[in-house]
């Protein structure tokens, strides 16, 4: 056997036995637009509540159109990095208005939220940096934090503040101390104690780095996020996001904070030297999209009122969802394959909502995550929880 044949076989057992195991997933292919109606292929009509496309931007006629006609004025891309044939209009036109919207003086984009992660992380650690990061951060951040090179690293118990001031306590010497949090943990929904960190990082002269991904559009009375929610809009130093959830749901990511750290970013984050930017007709899309959600505060609203009907109707149905104030609702299930299971079976009543296991989860917390959408109607949440019923009973 060749070296790349005995690699094919390897993998091939690997696959046999997430396959034995159950936990082997099934990838969905759509045939229309992400929504909470769509068509996949082999299934026909589905309801979906496993998208983070929270605000129904991802089928907004307003944000294909304004990606249709970036598309057709600029056409696909500068074919090189930012640094070597530059940008096009609509990137600075979004990194300006996600900057006004989010309260910071800049704004850069990266081509996703992982990349902008990490090349914050990376390019902000030196021999005098300290990063503090919850131990449930996004893998990105995970990731990040292993890529990254700073003098130290604390990884504290979840949201578990005295566990982080005890740690920036023993590191008060460090010249930099970065704290690294999600702003909403993606597999729980919860929020990180915003009040506690902002007051943390202040006492101790630390820069907090929030990634907002699952509160951009979500959170806060006009959806500037966990910040807006806790009255903190303005005192988080940097955020990071997502343009691939409910700024369009195409791909995308930014940081924003000062002029001077988003010039410094751009003169030598990794990322920015050496891979291409977002595309223009993404950046005009999610442009768009966050200009929907400025003139529509009501849909952030609407996807409260959704989230709280979903939450009431699963708990009436007997079930426990983990309490939280974001779209995210988890329910446990126990273990890995019992999760796909159930939503093997609820995708057979017309229900695409995933399950997640070990590893992305810790083992025995296997869990069906629903995410709500301000474009769902009550009928769909109604049938996803019978969907749930049927299948966990
Ligand atoms: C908290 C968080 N950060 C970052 C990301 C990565 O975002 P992107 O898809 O833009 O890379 C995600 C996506 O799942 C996320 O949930």
């Amino acid at each position: 056997m060749t070296a790349a044949e005995t690699l094919t076989a390897q993998l091939g057992a690997e696959l046999d036995e997430m396959q034995a195991k159950g936990t082997l997933k099934d990838l969905r292919v759509y045939e229309s637009p992400q929504g909470p109606e769509v068509k996949l292929r082999g299934l026909g009509d589905v309801t979906v509540l496993s998208s983070n496309d929270y605000l129904g931007m991802a089928d907004n006629p307003a944000v294909i159109e304004a990606g249709v006609e970036a598309l057709k004025k600029y056409g696909a891309g500068t074919a090189s990095v930012r640094f070597i044939c530059g940008l096009f209009e609509p990137h600075l036109e979004l990194e300006r208005d996600l900057a006004d919207f989010l309260g910071t003086g800049s704004s850069l984009s990266y081509v996703s939220c992982w990349t902008a992660n990490h090349a914050i992380l990376d390019a902000l650690s030196d021999k005098g940096t300290h990063i503090f990061s919850d131990e449930l951060n996004h893998a990105s951040i995970i990731d990040a934090m292993k890529l990254a090179r700073p003098g130290g690293k604390s990884i504290y118990p979840h949201s578990d503040m005295d566990a982080l001031e005890a740690a920036l306590i023993e590191n008060a010497g460090a010249e930099r101390k970065l704290v690294v949090t999600d702003g909403v943990f993606s597999m729980e929904g919860d929020l990180a104690n915003l009040p506690r960190l902002v007051e943390l990082c202040e006492e101790h002269e630390a820069v907090l780095i929030v990634d907002d991904s699952h509160g951009l559009g979500v959170l806060g009375e006009t959806g500037r996020g966990t910040a807006e929610h806790f009255g903190l809009h303005g005192r988080v130093d940097i955020i990071t996001g997502t343009l691939g959830k409910a700024l369009g749901g195409g791909a995308g990511g930014f940081v924003a904070g000062s002029s001077e750290l988003c010039r410094v970013l751009e003169q030598r984050s990794r990322p920015q030297l050496f891979s291409n930017g977002l595309p223009p007709t993404v950046a005009a899309s999610a442009r768009q999209a966050l200009i929907e959600l400025r003139d529509s505060p009501q849909l952030v609203e609407r996807l409260r009122r959704n989230t709280a009907a979903y939450r009431g109707m699963l708990i009436e149905a007997g079930f426990d969802p983990i309490p939280g104030d974001s779209a995210i609702v988890p329910v446990l299930v126990g273990e890995t394959s019992r999760a796909i299971e159930i939503s093997r079976k609820m995708l057979e009543d017309g229900v695409f909502v995933t399950g997640f296991g070990y590893p992305v989860v810790p083992e025995g917390t296997a869990r069906i995550r629903s995410q709500i959408s301000a474009a769902m109607e009550d009928w769909q949440l109604e049938k996803a929880v019978a969907a749930m019923t049927r299948a966990a009973t």
